[in-house]
């Protein structure tokens, strides 16, 4: 297989979980880039579930190699809980096939503090953040006062380092946020309990990562959330804190933008978004209720019911451009099985003027009206359908428009929840590169 990178293209949800473990077996290395326990990747496997949220997806499959890069932020808690778990279902999990960025930074129990008290302060214009400290993770590390995983290895700098930021925390928290502050040594001592739990897994992962890439290895770069969450180019404020599109592999990781060979997007048949924020083709209607009922649309991380609404081939087109995607892997096109009709939104009427490009302006995102192009329904199962000829006719019309309208290759059709409902395209993208070593 070739080196590649797969992201969601949407707000996140797309499925990611679901085609990385697929594509895990051709992979030697999975790795993580970016964001942290925010993420919820859903993979099922002989029907037994299992979420991943810090931890690749690939470290359900034996002998793979798992990296979660310097691009992650990483609660110890909740990262030593998750393995804990995951272990329990039957994951091996040594720090033979985890390896961890030194680099990466931490989350603190003051992010958190942070994350809820910013968001009960925001009251209505609230983000919708899960709540996990990720975004104020994220702030420490620009403003030069984060701690990294790879401080739990010296007990003085761990020290050191959690009274520093402690006093800007403390002082905030209790005079700006009316809430609480933290004690050095409460923190030093729940953190310096986490070293020799996490101390085996950590290492320089940009060292391994090129030299699997100088020994012909395949890397396969995991992405987190979607483009539209993203903090550049997605609905800001109403994003997460970290860059979730491709480029960001080479920045989570350490390797330069010449090894990667191609870029999958993930999109979903329709669309989803959890959290607040504009969402221009969102359905209020039994049609959304029905979509997120039969897609079971509930957040994989916080059960919130996830908003859904049509394909939104504005978002997709501006995915694609921000992310270089030839190809996309589109997901849960069994949920629309049982409607009469469909939709496809091509553009945003704004004052007399239709809008083709993806606008910056929330108000426009927000009052625009979304220019639609009416499709047939199948009203047929194809859940657990494994080759496109098998797909009804009105089926791959909807692709086929939706492949016309973004002018890109479509190599994964998934079509149930399961590894087995999945159509890999022949002869496209995605085929040649995971041919790429036998040619
Ligand atoms: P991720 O964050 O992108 O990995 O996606 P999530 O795991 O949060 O949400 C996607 C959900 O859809 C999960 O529950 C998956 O098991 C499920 N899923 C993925 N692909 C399909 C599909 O083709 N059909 C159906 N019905 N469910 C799918
Ligand atoms: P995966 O990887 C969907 C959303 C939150 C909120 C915003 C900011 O499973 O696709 P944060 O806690 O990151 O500061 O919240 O981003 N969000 C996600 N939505 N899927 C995710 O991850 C998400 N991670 C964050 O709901 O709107
Ligand atoms: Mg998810």
């Amino acid at each position: 297989m070739a080196n590649i990178v797969v992201v969601g293209a949407q707000w996140g949800d797309e499925g990611k979980g679901k085609v990385i473990d697929l594509l895990s077996q051709y992979a030697d290395i999975i790795a993580r880039f970016q964001g942290g326990h925010n993420a919820g990747h859903t993979v099922y496997i002989k029907n037994k579930k299992y979420v991943l949220h810090s931890i690749p997806t690939g470290i359900l499959h034996p002998k793979k190699t798992c990296i979660i890069g310097n691009g992650v932020v990483i609660d110890p808690a909740a990262l030593i809980h998750e393995m804990e778990e995951l272990k329990g279902q039957g994951a091996e999990i040594t720090p033979h096939n985890l390896r961890i960025s030194k680099r990466a930074h931490l989350i603190m129990p003051y992010n958190k503090s942070f994350d809820l008290e910013r968001e009960k302060k925001r009251g209505e214009g609230k983000i919708g953040t899960t709540g996990r400290g990720i975004g104020p993770s994220y702030e420490d590390k620009a403003a030069r006062s984060g701690l990294c995983i790879g401080d739990l290895l010296s007990e003085k700098n761990l020290q050191e380092n959690i009274r520093n930021a402690l006093s800007e925390k403390n002082f905030l928290l209790k005079n700006y946020f009316n809430s609480s502050g933290f004690s050095t040594e409460e923190l030093f001592e729940q953190y310096n309990g986490y070293r020799d739990k996490l101390k085996n897994y950590l290492t320089d992962t940009s060292i391994m990562i090129n030299q699997a890439i100088a020994e012909g290895k395949n890397i396969l770069c995991e992405g987190a959330q979607g483009a539209m969450l993203d903090i550049d180019h997605g609905t800001y404020p109403f994003v997460t804190s970290s860059n979730c599109i491709s480029a960001q592999a080479c920045l989570g990781l350490g390797f330069g933008p010449q090894s990667i060979d191609g870029v999958l997007g993930v999109s979903k048949a329709y669309i989803t978004r959890v959290g607040n924020g504009p969402f221009p083709t969102e359905l209020h209607d039994e049609t959304g209720k029905h979509i997120r009922q039969k897609g079971q649309e509930f957040g994989a991380t916080t059960g919130r019911p996830r908003r859904c609404g049509w394909f939104d081939a504005v978002v997709l087109k501006y995915a694609i451009r921000i992310n270089g995607f030839k190809t996309i892997a589109l997901t849960k096109l069994d949920v629309l099985d049982s409607l009469k009709s469909l939709k496809i939104c091509t553009g945003y009427k704004w004052k007399g003027e239709i809008l083709r490009e993806f606008p910056y302006e929330t108000e426009i995102l927000e009052k625009s009206t979304p220019v639609y192009e009416d499709v047939k329904g199948w009203e047929t199962k194809t859940q657990g359908t494994q080759s496109y000829e098998d797909l009804p006719q009105k089926t791959k019309d909807y692709i086929n428009r939706l492949r016309d309208l973004l002018e890109i290759d479509i190599s994964i059709i998934s079509t149930g929840y399961q590894r087995e409902e999945t159509i890999i395209m022949k002869d496209s993208l995605l085929d040649q590169w995971l041919h790429l070593s036998e040619m």
